[in-house]
């Protein structure tokens, strides 16, 4: 029997940030991972994978739109799917092994196999049970089910399959216009299949700017993919390697069906807790099914805590990686913290999604008076030069102090240009500060400064 300070169990962003900062601070630290590799769904079947498909569809999309364009004319290339498949695993290979380098140069140890938690204090791996003072569970959510619908990973699949297709199908169906469901979407699109996004709510992305997601249908709806929003899937069915989605529209109870080659069900992700024990433990849970846990991330039964996709808030890779660090530091005795109010939201699509902070309907909501300072990419001489001049940044700003409250930003590296409002919402800057701020030209940056200037005196190139 082997003896920690601290196990976490999964080796996902969140687990594999905190084991590894755990052990910089001085903790003997292991982590329990039943996959074959490290990394989790991120690394593995999830962000990372995900872009590398979808660089290598913008690249051809780019090659097809725009390459003539540009005087740059030759045949066009052609698209070697298997070929495709082997440079995302390449991609996936390299990442999962940096990962399994740092567990060793961290002197982090693998505990090989899923773990369960007969007790508190006690973490068993296969027929091994290790000691540690303290259990971090870090293991991550699944793809939810959705009634009517039996996933075969074949021709009904998750992002999981969507990754791994045997070949590109001519059709396919979207279920869920959310995160998912648009980046492995507009991978397809792009690769040549008929995209169809099937959505229940009247609207893309919810929980992002409206005005975002509106502008983001009609660029994807220019790109290929066809929506049907407000309508609710009844059931897919199968017959001999084709599907057939049946679905109504909730505007008036019409009933309609889809015959299509392969189905994408991206409606959500749950908690995954299987054979943790937790039940045994009395480790409370939340209506939703997350591991219920108070500000520090502790769970109901003392020396347990949990973090990421398995406790409340947004199911993103760099927040899990945030709580894990904050409970490393919190267990090595220093103050960890994870300001929950600036947690950047990305869509790597062509054109990316970003979002940090309120949005005009929260703040509608919550009665809060703000500025609102708006520039679209086509005043942005850099984005013009690459075909990217649709989309735009959104500032909003308290109406009184000016204080930025959040940002929405749809437009060329829209996932990197979010970070400087990051930033600038963690230090308490003002939208003033950041039009104050001098923005190299020509870069994409300088249209957050533009909608910083517009919540002031007015933007220049507007
Ligand atoms: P999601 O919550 O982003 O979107 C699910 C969508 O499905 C919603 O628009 C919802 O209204 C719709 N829906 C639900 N039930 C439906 C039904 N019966 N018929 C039609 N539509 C239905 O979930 P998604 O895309 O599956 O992603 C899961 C999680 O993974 C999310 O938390 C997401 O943030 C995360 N993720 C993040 C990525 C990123 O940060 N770039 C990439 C991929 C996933």
């Amino acid at each position: 029997m082997a003896q920690f300070d601290l196990i976490v169990i999964g080796a996902g962003p969140g687990g594999y940030v905190c084991a590894i900062r755990a052990a910089q601070l001085g903790l003997k630290v292991a982590v329990a991972e039943g996959r074959e590799t490290l990394g989790g769904t991120c690394l593995n079947v999830g962000c990372i994978p995900s872009k590398a498909l979808l660089h290598a569809t913008h690249s051809l999309h780019e090659a097809q739109e725009n390459f003539e364009k540009m005087g740059l004319i030759g045949a066009k290339p052609k698209v070697d799917w298997k070929k495709m498949l082997a440079y995302k695993d390449d991609v996936i290979g390299q990442n999962t092994k940096g990962i399994e380098f740092l567990f060793k140069k961290n002197k982090v140890t693998w505990l090989k196999g899923w773990a369960s938690i007969p007790e508190a204090g006690k973490v068993q791996v296969g027929d091994d049970t290790h000691e540690a003072k303290h259990i971090v569970i870090a293991t991550g959510s699944e793809p939810a089910s959705l009634p009517g619908v039996e996933i075969d990973e074949k021709v009904v699949v998750t992002s999981t399959g969507a990754l791994a297709l045997d070949k590109l199908p001519k059709k396919m169906v979207v279920i869920g216009g959310g995160v998912i469901g648009l980046e492995m979407g507009s991978v397809y699109a792009r690769l040549g299949t008929e995209v169809t996004v099937v959505e229940y709510l009247d609207r893309l992305i919810p929980g992002n700017d409206a005005e975002v997601a509106k502008t983001f249908q009609r660029i994807l709806k220019k790109q290929g993919m066809a929506f049907i929003l407000g309508a609710a899937v009844q059931g897919v069915t199968v017959k001999r390697g084709k599907a057939s989605v049946a679905y109504s529209l909730r505007k008036d109870d019409s009933e309609h069906t889809l015959e299509t080659d392969c189905v994408l069900v991206a409606t959500g992700r749950k908690p995954f807790t299987e054979g943790l024990g937790l039940d045994r433990l009395g480790v409370d849970l939340t209506k939703r099914g997350q591991i219920a846990t108070d500000g520090h991330w502790a769970t109901s039964v003392k020396g347990i805590y949990a973090i990421g996709d398995v406790i409340e808030g947004p199911m993103l890779a760099h927040k899990a990686e945030d709580e894990g660090m904050a409970v490393a530091e919190m267990l090595a005795g220093q103050a960890g913290h994870v300001n929950y109010g600036v947690i950047p939201g990305v869509i790597y699509t062509t054109p990316e999604v970003a979002s940090v902070g309120e949005t005009e309907e929260s703040l509608k909501e919550a009665g809060r008076a703000y500025k609102l300072g708006k520039f679209s990419f086509m005043g942005n001489g850099r984005a013009k030069a690459v075909f990217q001049g649709e989309g735009f940044v959104k500032i909003l700003a308290d109406k009184e102090t000016d204080r930025i409250l959040g940002a929405h930003v749809i437009g060329p590296m829209a996932g990197d240009l979010i970070h400087e409002v990051c930033v600038a919402m963690e230090f308490g800057a003002s939208a003033e500060d950041l039009a104050r701020t001098c923005h190299a030209h020509p870069t994409f940056s300088e249209a957050m400064r533009e909608a910083a200037l517009a919540c002031g005196d007015g933007a220049i190139h507007a």
